[in-house]
Parts: C-alpha cells; sequence; structure tokens
C-alpha cells in the first residue's frame, strides 16, 4: 500500500476543521473513509475520545477486521492560548494537551497497528511547525511541546513500523481558518486537506518518518 492511494481510511477529529475538510475530500476520491468524532453522529461514523482508553478499545472494536490503508491522527487541542508564563500553564492544561496531542495520537496507532499491518498502511500525523524545536519561537508552551512530543512519537514509529510494511509521517497542515486556527488564518480547511492528501498518497518506506508541510516542504525537526 506504500506509495499509494488508500482505499479504506480512518480520520481522527472529523466532524469539524481539518479533519471533516480531509473527511470530504477523501470521500470525493471514493475512498472507504471514517470519520471519528466525541459523539459519533451518523452511519460511517465511529465515536472515539482520543484521551479515553475504553473509547479506544470500543472504536477499534467497532471498526471490526477490514485492513486500514490510512490512519489520519488529527484530533487535537490547544489549551494554552494566550496563557502567562507568570501565573497561567496550569498542571491540568498539561495534563490534558499531552492526553490528546501525544498519548491520544499513540493509543490511536496501538489500537489500529493489527488493520494497519494487515494492508501495509500509512500513518499520518498531524503535529504543527509549532512543534519544531528548531524555529522554537516560545509561548504556547503546553501546545510546542505537546506537538514536539507527537513529532518525536513519529519519527520513533516510523523505525518501529518499517519492518511491518508501515509507514508514518508527520504532517504541518499550514495555518488554516478553523476554530483552532481563527478566522485570519491564511489557509482554507479544503486547500490544507488537498496539499494533504498529496502528501500521503507519497508516504511510502523510502520517506517514512518525514516530517513535512502540507505543500510538500521538508520542515526542520
Ligand atoms: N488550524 C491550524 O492552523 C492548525 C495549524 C497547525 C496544526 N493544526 C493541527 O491540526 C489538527 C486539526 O486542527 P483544527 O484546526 O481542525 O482544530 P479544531 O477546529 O479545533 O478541531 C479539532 C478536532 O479535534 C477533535 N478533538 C479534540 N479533542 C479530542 C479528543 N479528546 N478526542 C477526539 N477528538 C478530539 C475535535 O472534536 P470536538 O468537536 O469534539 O471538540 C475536533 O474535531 C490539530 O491536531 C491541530 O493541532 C492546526
Amino acid at each position: 500500500m506504500s506509495g499509494d492511494r488508500a482505499r479504506r481510511a480512518l480520520v481522527t477529529g472529523a466532524n469539524r476543521g481539518i479533519g471533516a475538510a480531509l473527511h470530504a475530500a477523501l470521500r470525493g476520491r471514493g475512498v472507504e473513509v471514517t470519520g471519528t468524532a466525541r459523539q459519533a453522529r451518523e452511519e460511517g461514523w465511529l465515536a472515539l475520545d482520543v484521551t479515553d482508553p475504553t473509547s479506544v478499545t470500543a472504536c477499534r472494536e467497532a471498526w471490526g477486521e477490514p485492513p486500514l490503508d490510512l490512519l489520519v491522527c488529527n484530533a487535537g487541542i490547544y489549551p494554552d492560548k494566550g496563557q502567562s508564563l507568570a501565573e497561567g500553564y496550569p498542571p491540568e492544561m498539561w495534563e490534558a494537551g499531552f492526553a490528546t496531542n501525544v498519548t491520544g495520537v499513540f493509543l490511536t496507532i496501538q489500537a489500529f497497528l493489527p488493520a494497519l499491518r494487515q494492508a501495509g498502511g500509512k500513518v499520518a500525523i498531524i503535529s504543527s511547525q509549532m512543534g519544531s524545536s528548531e524555529i522554537a519561537s516560545g509561548g504556547s508552551l503546553i501546545y510546542r511541546a505537546s506537538k514536539a512530543a507527537a513529532i518525536n512519537l513519529g519519527r520513533n514509529l516510523a523505525r518501529d513500523l518499517k519492518s511491518d510494511g508501515v509507514a508514518v509521517a508527520i504532517y504541518h497542515p499550514g495555518w488554516v481558518r478553523t476554530d483552532m486556527g481563527g478566522a485570519s488564518a491564511a489557509l482554507t480547511p479544503e486547500n490544507s486537506a488537498a496539499g494533504l492528501l498529496e502528501r500521503f498518497d507519497a508516504l511510502d518506506l523510502a520517506t517514512t518518518g518525514a516530517f513535512e508541510t502540507w505543500d510538500g516542504r521538508p520542515h526542520p525537526f
């Protein structure tokens, strides 16, 4: 499957924002795509709260036996916008940021490993340029640290899963007009999703472990 287009895909956090645009774009291509949402809505959707191991297990069980060509770990939170270094960043905010952006990504990938191995599938982790340790422009310390950890997780899983034929890469989706990105962001979710899908198509075992932008540029780690 590596280097090819997916036939069967799963996108986490697909009910709004970039995840919704990825879901729609994959469906538009004729991919059998399953969206997850904390409140699962209709047929073809699965309930998933990535911070809740019971929910992750239930989601995996509801998926059943089919192989999975493409898993997009998109669900994420940015809990610490505007926090003050002197008085902000409470421990529970760290906990929530890491539970969603790091542990949630890991638990989802772990749950779907048998289905990914069966397909020789691909894993796309939506991180952020804000997770780059080379750029490190300060502020939003929880979001930055959790997205840096997501990059590191993707890099190491790429190594661990290569012999299973599963490719893993990490992406910066651009600055995107969503609830998280805000109204002044540069890109529509549709622009970002179209670029990301091209990157997912190009991912294979030769490029596994890459950190790239939505428009195909290698991103500094
Ligand atoms: N927008 C940007 O400019 C930008 C830039 C760089 C990176 N990113 C990354 O791109 C991804 C998508 O961002 P976005 O802008 O589309 O954000 P968004 O509009 O805030 O949407 C976030 C999505 O993640 C889901 N989610 C949050 N916590 C979850 C949990 N515990 N379990 C399952 N789903 C959960 C949300 O579900 P609910 O509706 O239930 O809350 C929602 O579907 C995120 O990983 C984000 O960090 C975004």
